[in-house]
């Protein structure tokens, strides 16, 4: 399927596929959808705090680590360099795969990737309790504090999985000089148990591990083309995003390069995913947020409640403003809109395009975050029509077409494509 309107290119074997909100465009189903044309789709950030779900036929999954092109056979997964991963979840999504009858040797683990472990989840938990009012929302699941580990210098990685003696001599270390942070947990980690759970889970894990620079270079010799897979959001990344309110990794097409050890030359193509409204999960600043009936709407009407979490997620209107920065950012070629079939029925539809300060001065993306920032919405008028089985752009009704053309334009890239239901069919191009 055709999804890109520019062919690949030969000399530029990656393409990257990357969401431009806060996280849950539907990635997943996206990055599914395009695997038929590649040989490898490679995760290049974030862990098991991101929630990818799909749906094919009567077969629904939760993948949190493992790349989303799984279920589509003869492709190669890498989990890259730049992501971070806990040893029981993974282990639990092999499993669960293995019961599906899917062929998990295909799954290759870059050795310097690095190991979530259950003592991170702690430290994120105590610290979001240490901040209170101003929590971020995280997931949970250890993904920051393993980063800090990572900068720190205190990391472990895959690669040190294989060597047991190693493992444990770093855990000690690891747990020594994080001591003092466990101060009023209920849950103090005992090293014995940490290095024992370690060197269990490792031996399911260790034989997927790889030199994934190694790995990629060998695919792309044998002429294979890669799509890179983002987790999160543009506006999640750690530098870019709604910070502090942000995940702790790179989560923008750059991350790529730096995730998976390519050069910025191997990039050709750029995709991002959007929502035909918006999301959020977790703290932090969400301009067109609708805090009203019509927020609650889209929740019910989009199933908007996390993945991996099971938090509601707060909704909104598509925001183009914030699309256009992530457009920069991301360097798009063109959109996939999710969800289109969410807005059937709604009287009208709004999408963001700019925002005001208090005081009525026009603001750009440099003042998310500031207090009383308002948003101007242009309305444009809904429809009834369940949209559900058109395949064809062209075909939908002229209000929903409209709404496409207005996100293109708002946003300044080509919409190529819009999903109108979870199924992997549910397609219009
Ligand atoms: P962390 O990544 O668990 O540290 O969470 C930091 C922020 O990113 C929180 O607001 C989370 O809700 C958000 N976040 C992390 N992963 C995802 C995701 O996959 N989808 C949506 N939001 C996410
Ligand atoms: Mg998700």
């Amino acid at each position: 399927m055709r999804i890109f309107p520019a062919p690949p290119d030969a000399r530029r074997p990656v393409d990257v596929c990357v969401g431009i909100q806060w996280g849950d465009e539907g990635k997943g189903r996206v990055v599914d959808l395009l695997a038929r044309e590649y040989g490898v789709i490679a995760r290049f950030g974030g862990g098991d705090n991101a929630g990818h779900s799909i749906e094919v036929g009567a077969t629904k999954l939760a993948l949190h680590v493992v790349p989303s092109g799984v279920l589509v056979d003869g492709t190669k997964l890498l989990i890259g360099a730049g992501t971070v991963a806990s040893l029981r979840g993974l282990a639990n999504e092999l499993d669960m795969l293995e019961k599906l009858g899917v062929d998990t040797s295909r799954i290759a683990i870059a050795s310097r990737a690095h190991v979530v472990f259950p003592y991170h989840a702690t430290l994120d938990r105590l610290a979001e309790k240490a901040r209170g009012g101003a929590a971020i929302g995280t997931t949970g699941r250890g993904i920051g504090p393993a980063y800090v580990d990572r900068a720190a210098r205190n990391g472990i990685t895959f690669g040190d999985l294989a060597k047991p003696e190693a493992v444990a001599d770093k855990v000690r270390q690891a747990l020594i000089a994080r001591a003092p942070l466990f101060a009023g947990a209920d849950d103090v980690p005992r090293e014995e148990d940490v290095v024992g759970e370690t060197l269990a889970l490792a031996k399911r894990i260790v034989p997927h591990v790889v030199d994934g620079v190694a790995w990629l270079q060998a695919a792309i010799a044998r002429g294979e083309r890669i799509l890179a897979e983002g987790a999160q959001g543009t506006m999640l990344d750690v530098t870019f995003g709604t910070y502090p309110y942000v995940t702790s990794s790179h989560t923008v097409a750059g991350g790529a390069c730096t995730g998976l050890g390519i050069g910025p030359t191997a990039v050709g193509r750029v995709l991002g995913v959007a929502k035909a409204y918006c999301t959020r999960v977790g703290g932090g600043p969400f301009p067109s947020e609708l805090l009203d009936e019509t927020g609650e709407r889209l929740r019910e009407r989009g199933r908007e409640f996390g993945v991996t979490t099971g938090r509601p997620r707060r909704c909104g209107w598509y925001d183009a403003v914030a699309a256009r920065y992530a457009a920069q950012l991301n360097g798009l070629d063109g959109l996939f809109i999710t969800k289109l079939d969410v807005l059937a029925g709604f009287e009208r539809v709004g999408i963001v395009t700019g925002y005001r300060r208090a005081d009525g001065s026009p603001a750009g993306i440099e003042a998310v975050g500031e207090p009383d920032l308002r948003v101007e919405i242009e309305e444009l008028p809904g429809w009834a029509d369940d949209i559900r089985g058109v395949r064809k752009i062209v075909d939908l009704p002229h209000a929903a077409r409209t709404l496409l053309d207005r996100i293109a334009a708002l946003t300044g890239v080509p919409v190529l494509a819009a999903s109108v239901g979870p199924e992997r069919s549910a397609l219009a191009l």
